[in-house]
Formats: C-alpha cells, structure tokens, sequence
C-alpha cells in the first residue's frame, strides 16, 4: 500500500502519503515514509489529513482508532474483518452523521471486489449465497484431497506463508464467520453478528472423509465429491439460515473447482439466476488491490465533494433456529472390530430416527484406539434436522463400541 502511496500514480490523482504509524518504531522497513510514528491519534489529529488507513488488524484498539478518525471527520479504509462484522452498523452511523466515507472492500475475500458487488444486487432477493472466503481452509483441503494429512497440510499453508503460526482463526472456521457476517448484512440489509453464526471447522476431517468424497456417487453415475469449509446463507419463508461448516460437494458444482487458496462466491437470487465470483482472496497482492481501489474511489469522492452511500443495516429479520436445519450427510465413527458393533450402531442410528441410505466400512484405515483395533465406517443418512442429528450423534458417543469422537459431515445441496 505504501508503494502505491508514494507512486506516480497516486500522486498524479493528488494523493499524497502524510505518515505512517506503527507498533516498532525501530523495526526494519521495507518502504522509507516521510514519517513514521508509533502515536496513530497523531495522524488522526493533524488537520492536513483527509484519509486514514487502518491497517492493525485485530479488535483492539483498531476499532477504537476507526472511531476516533471518523469522529475528527476523517475518511477511514479498513481490511479489518474482526472490526467491521462486530461493529460495521454502529460504525456505518458515525460516518454518516460526520458526512465521511467508510472503505472495507479488503476485509471480505481480498481482491474479490465482493462488496461492491453485492451492493450492486439492491433490487434482487438474494435465497443463497455460497462461500468458500478462507484460503488457508481451501488450501489445506486442497493438499488433503491430494492424500495428504491435516497436519501436513497445515505445516505446508504455514510454510507457504498462507497460515499464520496461530492457525485456529482459520482452521476454526472464526475467519470465514466474520466474513460471512459482513456478506449476509450486506445482503439482507441487517447487522449479522458473527455470534449468530454456527461455526464448524475443518480440524476433524481426515483422509478418510477426503477418499470417501472422492469415491462418492461414483456408482450412481456421479463425479465424486469434493470436501470444501463452505459459508452458508440461505434465505427462506422461515427465516435466515447461517453456517460455516465442512461439507461434500458435488464435484459439478462451480466451487467444487475453486482450489488452493482461491476464494469463490456463489450466489443465486431470483431475478439474476446463479453468479459466480472468483478470485485471489488473501495475501499482500490481493488484499492491497481491495486497499488501493477504496482509496482511489474515496479520494475521488473528497475532490468531488461527496461520499458513499453505506447501508442502513436496520432490516428486521428472522433467524431460523440452527438445530431445525434437515441437512443429508454421513457419520464417520471408528467401530470397534469386534463381532457386533455394526449391528449396535445401526440400532443406535435407527432408535434416532436415522434413515440409512448406505454403510461403508473402510477396512483400509483401519487403525488401533486405546490399545482397540478399530475401523471408521461411514453412514450416509437422509435429511434429519441437526437437532435429531445432534442427539444421535450423542448416543453413538456413548456406545463402548465406538472409539474417538463420531462426527458429522453435511452434503451441500
Ligand atoms: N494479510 C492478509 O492476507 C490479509 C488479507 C485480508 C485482510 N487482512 C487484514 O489486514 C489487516 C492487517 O493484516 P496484516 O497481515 O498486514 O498484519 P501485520 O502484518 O501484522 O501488520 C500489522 C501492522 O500494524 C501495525 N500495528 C500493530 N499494532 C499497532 C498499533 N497499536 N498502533 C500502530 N500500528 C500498529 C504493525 O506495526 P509493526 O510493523 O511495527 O509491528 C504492523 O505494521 C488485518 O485487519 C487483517 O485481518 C489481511
């Protein structure tokens, strides 16, 4: 961003660099800047400047910093995701009240110019929109698919600088709900926190849920599947469904094709039909074209003497209850290999309310659990609501003949 700020460009469009402010003062800089502080309320206060660059990353004091240069009457651009999803409504107000723009293109899916584009969809009724907004996710659900492990995965995305050494914002799924907060207030016109959202990460999957993807549907004439951390939100008569959860994708679905660390957005509404986006959604190159495009539309603003129009996020909405979800799916668990067991999760399954649609026992990973050779099997079940699911899922737990923790895995529709 610095580069762009002392380049011809900027300065041919009357954009000028003021100062930067920093945590360490003494670190070593890639860029010289004519003035480098580690007191940013400086740079807020100085009356020579239009537009601040919040850059800092994390809630605090970055929302704090947002504030007080909105309030001095300043124009702020932010890729502060964590900031904008928990607060983008109270922030939105405060810059309508001092009449200046508010810039968070860089905080959803990096060079995916996303938020401009949905607020291009103001006559639509978007019913869904499907994301894949982590690359860090995508990239070790890549690697997965290819048969490595989750942890090997993971060391690679670190090594390639895509994950940060503290990778549970990611893995978690906490980095994609954020994301998926700003996406569904934007769409519906209403303040989604990322609480409200169900977060389901990818730390649980396996190489046996990637190799039963891929061999999935084969026999019914299918492609296979593909395993995706996907950003749900679906609109219907009963409310606004939200998620974040690890799903099979058919692998003729437009984001079945979205890898690495490339973001996709899919979405249909009623008058526009199906869109896709795709993209470069991370990193220093994307996430700077996101910074650099809101400032030059923002300084062109201030010449001209107007400002943005941000969304009122007051609609009132209805959220449907997570656990009323009917989502199909298959439960992996790790069956005790010893006459039986299939016989008693199959009971467990059906006193649940489970319709058992297959059974597949992957004798290939078969492994030892506290000191018990065990073999994964994998169910696949018809829709249940995850409440039904839920309490299923409970039950097999408490089973002596099923090792670890069963898990769940949806199916995308
Ligand atoms: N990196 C990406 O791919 C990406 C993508 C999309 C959005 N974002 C968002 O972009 C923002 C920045 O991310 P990043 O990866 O560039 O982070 P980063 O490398 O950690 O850089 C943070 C910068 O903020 C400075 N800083 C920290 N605390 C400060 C304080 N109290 N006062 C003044 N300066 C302070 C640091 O100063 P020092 O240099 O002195 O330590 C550093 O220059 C975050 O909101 C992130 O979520 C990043």
């Amino acid at each position: 961003v610095i580069r762009f700020l002392t380049s011809p460009l900027a300065d041919r469009q009357g954009i000028q660099l003021k100062g930067v402010a920093v945590s360490h003062l003494d670190k070593p800089r890639e860029v010289s800047v004519p003035r480098l502080t580690d007191e940013p309320l400086e740079l807020i206060g100085d009356p020579d400047v239009d537009l601040i660059v919040e850059l800092i990353g994390g809630e605090s004091p970055a929302r704090d910093l947002i504030q007080a240069a909105l309030s001095c009457g300043k124009s702020v651009i932010t890729a502060n995701k964590a900031v904008i999803s928990r607060h983008m409504r109270q922030l939105f107000d405060l810059a309508r009240e001092y009449r200046v723009d508010l810039g968070y293109e860089a905080s959803v899916a990096g060079a995916i110019p996303v938020i401009r584009v949905l607020q291009g969809f103001q006559g639509e009724h978007i019913t869904r929109m499907t994301g894949i907004l982590n690359g860090t996710c995508n990239y070790i659900l890549s690697r997965m698919e290819e048969g490595m492990d989750f942890q090997s995965a993971l060391s690679l995305a670190q090594e390639k600088g895509f994950a940060e050494s503290e990778h549970e914002l990611d893995t978690g799924g906490f980095d994609a709900r954020d994301k998926l907060a700003i996406v569904s207030s934007l769409l519906y016109n209403s303040h989604v926190q990322p609480s409200e959202i169900p977060c389901q990460g990818i730390t649980e999957l396996n190489p046996v849920d990637l190799d039963f993807a891929a061999k999935h549907g084969l026999e019914e004439g299918e492609r296979g599947y593909s395993v995706k951390s996907l950003a749900t939100a679906k609109m219907s008569d009963r409310g606004l469904e939200l998620s974040v959860h690890p799903a099979l994708i058919r692998r003729d679905h437009p984001l079945a094709s979205v890898r690495d660390e490339t973001n996709g957005i899919y979405i249909e509404g009623e008058l526009c039909g199906p869109q896709l986006l795709l993209g470069r959604g991370a990193g220093r190159g994307p996430t700077t074209s996101a910074v650099v495009s809101d400032i030059l539309r923002l300084a062109k603003n201030t010449r001209r003497g107007v400002i943005d129009e941000l969304p009122t996020l007051g609609q009132r909405i209805d959220y449907l209850d997570p656990m009323s979800v009917k989502t199909a799916g298959y439960v992996r668990m790790n069956l005790r290999h010893t006459p039986g067991s299939i016989a008693e999760a199959s009971r467990i399954l059906g006193n649940h309310g489970f319709n058992i649609e297959d059974s597949i026992q992957r004798r290939r990973f078969k492994t030892v659990i506290e000191g018990c050779t065990v073999i994964p099997d994998i169910v696949t079940v018809e829709a249940l609501p995850l409440g039904t699911l839920s309490r299923g899922l409970q039950a097999l737990q408490e089973s002596d003949r099923i090792l670890g923790d069963p898990f769940f895995v949806r199916f995308e529709e």
